[in-house]
């Protein structure tokens, strides 16, 4: 049985003393020892986030992350800052990332390579844009992402790192995939981690649904089998993450 993972993913929202101040709401709301709560803040927000989880079972994780280990790469945080931090988890490959700031396929993969050597847990993103899926290329592009991201990474450190699969379209648009279209493709990413590897990795790693999660339909979402949980975006900075959390209550 894989544990459910729900990650709220800030973005380029919260300043430090803010982060504080929702970290205080959010904490006696997401309180469920039975899934894996992340929160996935802004770089300067993790000190000051990492102070005020403690004493909860929320987790913190990062929203990027560089794969050198330290020089001269002026506005870049590496991997060992981020684990003297506190942090456990790194969203590497947002369609956000790989938008507006040209990441590749391949430099997620290298991120991932530095991440896993650090002890940090990966959660990769991938997903298709309205005109892949207009097109009939969701699952081509998915595959590709997924194979190219998971490439020269070994089967037992695969098997525990996390994928989030976030259509674009469905991402701050409130107009979420059908349970069936979150379903297939989750199901279509663990057959092809089956293929890269063998059953057993695919049936260790988590996939999450990402793309306007809220309270309403996260219980839908989370009941299917290929779904671990999340990656939440907006509805993470509101109460209504503790109510994502909780949505087998
Ligand atoms: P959203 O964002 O929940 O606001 O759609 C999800 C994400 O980008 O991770």
């Amino acid at each position: 049985m894989r544990r459910k993972i729900i990650a709220g993913n800030w973005k380029m929202n919260k300043t430090p003393s803010e982060a504080i101040k929702l970290v205080e709401e959010l904490k006696p709301l997401v309180d469920n020892e039975a899934v894996d709560v992340v929160f996935c803040v802004p770089a300067i927000d993790i000190v000051p986030v990492v102070k005020a989880c403690e004493g909860s079972t929320i987790q913190v994780g990062a929203e990027n992350m560089y794969f050198e280990e330290s020089g001269a790469y002026t506005g870049e945080i590496s991997p060992a800052m981020l684990v003297d931090a506190g942090v456990r988890y790194v969203i590497l490959g947002h369609s956000e990332r790989r938008d507006y700031f040209k990441e590749t396929s391949e430099d997620v993969n290298r991120k991932m390579k530095k991440a896993i050597e650090h002890g940090i847990t990966p959660i990769m993103c991938c997903g298709e844009s309205l005109e892949q899926r207009e097109q009939g290329i969701t699952l081509d592009w998915i595959r590709q992402q997924v194979k190219v991201g998971y490439q020269g990474i070994a089967a037992a450190d695969a098997a525990k790192t996390v994928i989030a699969y976030e259509p674009i379209w469905a991402i701050g648009t409130g107009r979420t995939a059908t349970t069936e279209q979150a379903e297939e493709v989750c199901g279509a990413i663990r057959q092809c981690i089956a293929e890269i590897y063998d059953e057993a990795t695919a049936e260790s790693i988590r996939i999450q649904y990402g793309g306007s999660v809220n309270a309403a339909n996260a219980a839908e979402l989370f009941a299917q089998p290929d779904i671990d949980g999340g990656l939440v975006g907006g509805a993470s900075l509101k109460a209504d993450f503790g109510k994502i959390v909780n949505y087998d209550r």
